[in-house]
């Protein structure tokens, strides 16, 4: 009775599909407790699966240079803008639609890749130590007298790096070396990392610092009346840069529809929410987060401050390495 044979083979090809229709691969840059939860709630909401290779944002850019139009990788979502702009060339274009939803300081020109969520530069201060008008109004004047011997600085954060980059490409390697080198003379307090900057600060270790937005929420989590807070530098000062967390797809994909899905999906409230609440980011596509507290400055002060300046052009970490190097603050 060989009519049996067929059909056991058909059950076996079954068993073997998987029972969602489609799959997904994504190279995550950001962490697993962060983001796992929210890819759960995609395959739930959509059916796709998400198949998940975590590391970190510069190590998995290199793989997918290795592995160029062979990579399993669908998506890469980065941390950082160098990787963006890194990968770029290997990014296909976005679905105008999927671009409209969020603003054009927080995508790619080109529309390769588009911010998950905004991660704005900006000063942090004792409120206790150092008056309003002593404030530095643009990023240039932290070099100034005034902040001698008070100014925490991270010189091998990869946030501070990226906004030296920027510097280097608005204004120059000459003026950003001799920043650099205006920095380390005014005797900087040299900690870790921003999380250590704003510890230093809260414990009078230090009094201003240039950083992050979203750490600040972190440490006004565990204790309202941390005594830090946050101040732009004046409107349009690259000083405010709004860096972001970004996402492609990869030209090579040939799960380009489902992939795109996950960036709407990751571009919607219920995302939009999660990362911000959770790690205290900016969002990108307009839904209005309270700002962390009346010490904090809010999204659309920090979108309304922030630089028209291509992010793009933050590729060249390694020579900003250099730089920070040989103005002697590392
Ligand atoms: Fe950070």
């Amino acid at each position: 009775m060989n009519i049996l044979k067929p059909t056991v083979l058909a059950l076996a090809a079954l068993a073997a599909t998987p029972l969602t229709a489609e799959q997904i691969t994504l190279y995550s840059g950001r962490g697993e407790p962060l983001v796992a939860p929210i890819i759960a709630t995609f395959t739930e909401q959509t059916g796709i699966e998400v198949n998940v290779r975590y590391g970190g944002t510069a190590e998995l850019a290199i793989l997918l240079q290795e592995e160029g139009g062979r990579s399993p990788a669908d998506l890469f979502w980065a941390q950082d803008v160098a990787a963006l702009g890194t990968i770029k060339p290997m990014f296909a274009e976005l679905p105008q639609a999927t671009l409209d939803r969020v603003e054009a300081i927080h995508r790619d020109a080109g529309g390769r890749w588009i911010g998950t969520s905004g991660r704005a530069r900006l000063v942090i201060y004792s409120p206790e130590r150092v008056e309003a008008d002593e404030l530095p109004v643009t990023m240039a004047e932290l070099t100034d007298e005034r902040f001698r011997g008070r100014m925490a600085l991270a010189p091998t954060n990869g946030s501070f790096i990226a906004h030296v980059t920027a510097l280097r490409e608005a204004a120059g390697d000459d003026f950003a070396l001799e920043w650099l080198k205006g920095l380390a003379a005014i005797d900087p307090v040299i900690v870790r990392n921003n999380t250590a900057g704003h510890q230093a600060i809260a414990d009078g270790e230090a009094d201003i610092m240039l950083t992050n937005n979203y750490y600040l929420g972190r440490f006004l989590a565990s204790d309202a009346d941390f005594p830090v807070a946050q101040a732009t530098f004046e409107a349009g000062d690259l000083g405010n840069l709004m860096m972001v967390a970004g996402i492609g797809v990869l030209e090579s994909s040939e799960n380009k529809e489902a992939a795109t899905a996950f960036i709407d999906f990751l571009l919607g409230e219920v995302a939009q929410q999660y990362f911000t609440g959770n790690v205290y980011e900016f969002p990108v596509s307009g839904i209005g987060i309270v700002p962390v507290s009346g010490m904090g400055v809010s999204y659309s002060e920090a979108n309304a401050a922030a630089p028209d300046f291509d992010l793009n052009r933050i590729v060249d970490m390694e020579g900003t390495l250099e730089l920070i190097r040989e103005a002697g603050l590392i």
